[in-house]
């Protein structure tokens, strides 16, 4: 049997795939907008215009209203939804996370998103909160688990998903990643994070992905549960998520908040609209602010830039630039650059599944200097063999001819063959000053090059540099 997930293209952690369901293909990285089967204000059969591929919807809000409940056993969910392409179905977990119980149980619900011709299920899952006692966290992982073994026992020909929990406790997630990857669930849902992004906190949710990735096979289609704000869309791809739901851009509206890639404004707040969507080229601060319709604009406002980063998203991937895109979008807020400096602490984990490149590695900032090329080329430099007389050089010398080797000295690098000069990293465009992280991941290579090379004779010719501390330790070795 074919996979029913393909990986097409990749950058650091992330990739373009084709998810194969019933109802069609879908190419991932993408966003499902959470259709409320009571309330709706886009029709759903509207939402393709928007770039929708696959939407998401709750069974358990269906399977309590018997009106409801009859009619989609009877004519389908897709026709009561009025959406031709995939649904997913949620189970009703969150409803368990916020009320504390629902009035079902894990069979009768997958049965039941069996039954109604759901595309990818989802077992009743226990989401538990951030922060909990850890033998609370290892309790309900297990009942997770248990659920999720059931449930592939009734599934017919509807994909499945295994949401993978256990709180703020990395280990629990790669944990129970890696338990559930032993079993054959086609989608994994990382369960629980809704919370983190709320409180913005971006750091942790990075933890959380990356332990659960790493319990994961990288070829599983990867949901993020519950994150909508484009704003973060592109660091969660880096990091290996596929799928994305988004209630957000039906919620904010209701509040009156304007999605930016750049952050969320209040629509009060706004005396111009930044946005060239169909709703803001039609109407002005004012009249968005005023209008009757003001809460369905806002969701049509929201809906159009949410699938705008996707697509921003999935052309950084095919292009090579998806750390660039990172690394911009992080500047939205400070916790989001928290996000991004706990990533760089993973720089070694996304550097393997990073392809080499064929673009250029533009330098944007102190976070470049940790990126996950560099990383590379500090694990590569045991490899450059030198011998005899070795120039670091940062301009041409003019004695060239007197040495053995000639490297070039570029910051975040350091030393490298001047033969590579035009090739992936070392043509990347960077300042001309280096900023002091560029300056110690450069000089840090330096030392490490020459420690690894004790028989060569090093001569630097590094001037013009600013001050750094690490000169003076070169100079020490130098010196020895
Ligand atoms: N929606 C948001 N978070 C979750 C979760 O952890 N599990 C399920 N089933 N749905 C969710
Ligand atoms: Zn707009």
């Amino acid at each position: 049997m074919p996979p029913i997930f393909e990986i097409t293209h990749k950058a650091c952690a992330g990739r373009i795939g084709r998810l194969e369901t019933r109802h069609g293909i879908v190419e991932t990285p993408t966003i499902m907008p959470v259709v409320n089967p009571n309330i709706q204000t886009i029709k759903p059969s509207e939402l393709r215009k928007f770039g929708a591929e696959i939407i998401i919807t709750n069974s358990y809000i269906i399977y309590r209203k018997p009106e409801l409940r009859e009619r989609a056993r009877s004519e389908g969910l897709h026709s009561l939804i009025g959406f031709d392409g995939p649904i997913m179905t949620d189970s009703g977990s969150f409803q368990l996370s916020v009320y504390g119980e629902v009035e079902v149980n894990n069979v009768e619900i997958v049965q039941f998103q069996q039954e109604i011709g759901s595309d990818i299920g989802v077992p009743l899952d226990i989401p538990t909160p951030p922060d909990v006692q850890r033998a609370r966290a290892e309790e309900e992982l297990g009942i997770t688990y248990t659920r999720a073994k059931e449930a592939l026992g009734l599934k017919k020909d509807m994909l499945l998903a295994a949401p993978v929990q256990g709180s703020t406790y990395p280990d629990l997630r790669e944990r129970a990643a890696h338990e559930l990857s032993q079993l054959d669930f086609d989608v994994y849902p990382l369960g629980a994070v809704v919370p983190l992004m709320e409180s913005y906190r971006y750091s942790d949710l990075v933890d959380v992905i990356v332990a659960s990735k790493k319990g994961l096979s990288p070829a599983a289609p990867v949901h993020l549960f519950g994150a909508g704000h484009p704003m973060m869309f592109s660091l969660a791809v880096a990091l290996g998520c596929d799928l994305f739901d988004s209630a957000s851009y039906a919620l904010y509206a209701k509040d009156g908040r304007y999605m930016t890639v750049r952050g969320t404004y209040h629509v009060d707040n706004l005396q111009y609209l930044p946005c060239s969507c169909p709703v803001c080229i039609s109407h002005d601060a004012g009249e968005l602010i005023k209008s009757e319709n003001r809460e369905e604009l806002l969701a049509r406002h929201n809906l159009y830039v949410t699938f705008e980063e996707i697509r921003e998203v999935k052309q950084a991937i095919k292009e090579g630039s998806l750390w660039e895109l990172v690394e911009q979008r992080c500047r939205a807020h400070p916790q989001l650059l928290n996000g991004l400096k706990r990533a760089l602490h993973y720089s070694d984990w996304i550097e393997q599944f990073q392809p080499v490149s064929n673009s250029t590695f533009f330098y944007s900032g102190p976070e470049s200097a940790l990126r996950p090329e560099v990383v590379r080329y500090r694990k590569k430099l045991k490899n450059l063999k030198l011998g005899g007389r070795v120039l670091i050089r940062m301009r041409r010398t003019g004695n060239e001819d007197d040495f053995d080797w000639v490297l070039d000295f570029k910051p975040p690098f350091g030393p490298y063959p001047i033969e590579l000069k035009e090739t992936h990293p070392f043509n990347a465009e960077t300042t001309d000053e280096p900023d002091y992280e560029s300056l110690t991941a450069a000089l840090q290579n330096t030392l490490e090059l020459m420690e690894l090379n004790p028989d060569s004779e090093f001569t630097l010719v590094l001037d013009d540099l600013p001050e750094h501390p690490l000169m003076k330790e070169i100079k020490n070795y130098h010196n020895a």
